[in-house]
């Protein structure tokens, strides 16, 4: 079987579950990577055993939990199963285990095996606010990070002791995507990457506007995948019902017009600029304040022609390297390739409309300078870290 983004071996992942009260989100993490195609292995300290028994860790995980040293006959299960690893999250971490790890302690199994590690430990916070804030756990959190532990999270929100602040462990949804996006390679740290993506919304009066099919997943899958990759992604997005990928900046806008400024105010400091949004190509030229009142007669809209966000971007003087899509209904490699120069684009992606938009999966042709390069079909998420990886090529390739 492959595995998680087509890898030929399942990755491994040790689960660490500490005693907190968000330990019963751990249950839901662990369906989540398994979900995902990870192989889950956990471990549980004592004080978690008091939140969640192993029993439904191990049905969630299929695997029988860690639970003390001394598991195997040779005592040897802190080196064993840390070999065993790809990644080690601790998921929730208490503040006295964050403490264990700052100071190297081993005095329990899942500290003697983050120890023992020789492959990266991510590590969710959750505790009361006091306790986060206090200066002790802020050195200690200091500590992990200098010796290279990625800290994910803690979010604010209100706490199962009834206050409210800094200490909420993240979602497990969340801490999923922190946990994938820490297998993809970083081909992308330090750059900027300005994308659109949705559909656009012109009005024609207070309630009433026009509009496309764009549900914005291919523009999202694109967001994520490139944050994963290290990128620090601005993501200019028309009204979507979607989640925004995590470390992901976005502007809502609705109309092209507004996409166009939003995009405009931060296109001098953008390295990489995607266009996938579906842009109103025309924006009716007086909408009504009000709600235009049912008549008799038949009713004409003037429209008048939007700004080319991509167009213009691509024409700055020093512009980023653009990158744009075509969503085309018939003839697509001719269409695109005359979208790609008459837009003077390095690379352009296109996809069949009908086969495109709403969808869960795509099918992408990838046209540049060197001809074209297709991306068969597959879920978006996985195209969009194919054609990301090929995006970071193609820039380096252009800035030598
Ligand atoms: O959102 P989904 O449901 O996941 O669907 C994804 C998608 C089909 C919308 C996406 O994959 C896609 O193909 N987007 C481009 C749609 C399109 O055909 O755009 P276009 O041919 O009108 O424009 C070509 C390029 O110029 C695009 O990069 C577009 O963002 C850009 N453009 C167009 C018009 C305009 N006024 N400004 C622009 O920037």
């Amino acid at each position: 079987m492959r595995g998680i983004m087509g890898q030929a071996r399942r990755k491994r992942i040790l689960l660490g579950i500490t005693g907190g009260i968000a330990a019963y989100k751990a249950a839901e993490l662990v369906r989540l990577l398994v979900k995902q195609g990870f192989e889950v292995q956990v471990a549980m300290t004592e004080a978690a055993t008091q939140f969640i028994t192993p029993t439904t860790m191990q049905a969630l995980s299929g695997q029988p939990v860690l639970l003390n040293q001394w598991q195997d006959e040779a005592g040897m299960t802190h080196i064993h199963s840390s070999r065993a690893a790809d990644a080690i999250v601790i998921a929730p971490a208490t503040a006295d285990f964050i403490a264990k790890l700052a100071h190297g302690m081993a005095d329990d199994l899942l500290s003697a095996l983050c120890l023992a590690r020789d492959c990266p430990l991510l590590v969710a916070p959750a505790m009361n606010k006091q306790m986060w804030s206090n200066p002790a756990t802020q050195r200690n959190v200091q500590q992990l990070a200098a010796d290279g532990i990625a800290v994910l999270g803690p979010a604010c929100g209100s706490q199962a002791c009834g206050e409210e602040g800094m200490g909420r462990m993240l979602e497990p949804a969340e801490l999923a995507d922190e946990i994938v996006a820490s297998f993809q390679p970083k081909l992308l740290t330090g750059i900027k990457l300005l994308m659109t993506a949705g559909p656009t919304y012109e009005a024609i009066d207070a309630v009433r506007g026009i509009t496309n099919r764009s549900s914005g997943k291919m523009g999202y899958a694109i967001a994520q995948a490139a944050r994963e990759m290290g990128a620090q992604v601005t993501l200019v997005s028309g009204p979507v019902a979607l989640t925004t990928p995590v470390g992901v900046e976005r502007i809502s806008v609705n109309s092209a017009q507004e996409m166009y400024d939003a995009v405009n105010r931060r296109a001098g400091d953008a390295d990489i600029f995607i266009g996938v949004a579906a842009v109103a190509d025309y924006r009716v030229a007086h909408p009504a304040e009000q709600k235009i009142k049912k008549s008799a007669a038949p009713m004409t809209l003037e429209l008048v022609a939007n700004p080319d966000i991509l167009a213009d971007i691509a024409s700055l003087p020093n512009p980023p390297f653009c990158v744009g899509f075509a969503a085309e209904s018939e003839r697509l490699a001719e269409y695109a390739e005359q979208k790609r120069r008459a837009k003077k684009l390095p690379l352009l992606v296109g996809n069949l409309a009908q086969q495109a938009i709403g969808s869960d999966d795509n099918e992408l042709i990838l046209f540049d300078d060197n001809g074209n390069h297709p991306l068969p079909r597959a879920d978006k998420l996985t195209l969009a870290r194919l054609l990301m990886q090929h995006i970071a090529q193609r820039y380096k390739g252009a800035k030598l």
